[in-house]
């Protein structure tokens, strides 16, 4: 018996046509490492743009890859529905990592994300003094910390890590609920203002390290609750930084995302660093489904109204599952 969804022999053809050429196949070899636009491929595979575009046409029109518009960018994606959807994963599964042409890609992609991660590192560091105030131009704190309040409720929290804890303004507002608070950053300029501030609010019980949203510097099951606050949209991969926070967060433990709805203030991206126009509820509800939790509530915050911006900020809340004992009894952290 099988439960494998099957597709007609001319779709079938359809698809294996379209997969059938090298620089197609690099293609999808890449893009199973993340959603890629025109111009990130252009780079990685060194090929005019209008090839690079008709190769994607081929590939979109025989189901193998989506797409989808952010502002001016159109990002593309490894179907992950649709008839042929399955036979993309099937094919890359095929492919050995250790391809020699597969290699020298990943490497080309690897730079290619290094140059803009330093990118928006040295924006960081540029603004590191400043971000207090950079982080209201748009939206104003008073409204977002409410609602985060809100959303996580008055109990206190055993422990909490913030990702991309900036000048540690989150660790800051939970503090005096936390009994232990740990912020990482990536940023030494960001770290720095935030253990001022800190200092200065007395909160002896919050510390910070020095670490990688996709590589956290802890072990599997360790906080109660994990917040990501404007962080998602500086990334190259956010899924993958979801995944990675939900790794460290601990049976029945919350996630809170607080990020931008969609929106086109294109010149985010050239004045300010941003990878990302917001994301719509429907993405960051993949995003946890694909690794194994629900998001449980989302508050969408209006605009300030007073022509600051476009802006939508969007809380999304989920939890993972608590562990089940042998006799049937949910276990898990009271956060
Ligand atoms: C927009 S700031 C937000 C800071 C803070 N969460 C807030 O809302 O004020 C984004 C922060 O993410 C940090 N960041 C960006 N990429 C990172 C990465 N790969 N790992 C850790 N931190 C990162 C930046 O250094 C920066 O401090």
């Amino acid at each position: 018996m099988t439960n494998l969804t099957t597709v007609a022999s001319d779709v079938l053809l359809a698809g294996l046509r379209a997969a059938g050429e090298e620089t197609r196949l690099r293609i999808l070899a890449l893009l199973g490492a993340g959603d890629l636009t025109v111009s990130d491929l252009t780079e990685i595979l060194g090929q005019s743009q209008p090839r690079i575009s008709r190769h994607l046409k081929l590939l979109h029109e025989a189901e193998l890859v989506e797409r989808y518009r952010e502002g001016t960018y159109v990002f593309y994606a490894l179907a992950r529905q649709g008839r042929t959807a399955r036979l993309g994963s099937s094919i890359l599964a095929l492919l050995s990592p250790d391809d020699a042409q597969v290699e020298r890609d990943r490497a080309r992609l690897a730079d290619v994300r290094a140059a803009r991660d330093h990118a928006a590192h040295n924006y960081f560091r540029s603004v590191a003094a400043d971000w207090d105030r950079i982080r209201q131009l748009h939206i104003a704190d008073g409204e977002v910390e409410t609602a985060i309040r809100t959303t996580l409720g008055p109990d206190k929290i055993g422990s909490h890590l913030d990702i991309g804890t900036g000048t540690g303004r989150l660790l800051e507002l939970l503090a005096p609920q936390t009994q232990h608070a740990v912020g990482v950053d990536l940023s030494f300029d960001m770290l720095a203002v935030a253990r001022a501030n800190l200092e200065q609010a007395g909160h002896l019980h919050v510390q910070l390290r020095p670490g990688d949203v996709y590589a956290l510097p802890f072990d599997r099951d360790t906080f109660d609750v994990v917040t990501i606050h404007q962080v998602l949209h500086y990334l190259e991969e956010p899924g993958r930084a979801i995944a990675e926070a939900a790794r460290v967060l601990a049976p029945g433990g919350r996630l809170l995302i607080v990020d931008f709805a969609p929106h086109e203030l294109e010149f985010l991206r050239a004045d300010h660093a941003h990878r990302r126009l917001g994301f719509s509820t429907e993405q960051m509800a993949q995003w946890l489904a694909e690794i194994g939790i629900h998001a449980l509530e989302t508050l969408e915050l209006p605009t300030r109204g007073d022509g600051a911006g476009e802006l939508i900020v969007t809380l999304w809340l989920a939890r993972t599952e608590k562990k089940i004992a042998r006799n049937g009894r949910k276990l898990g952290v009271a956060a």
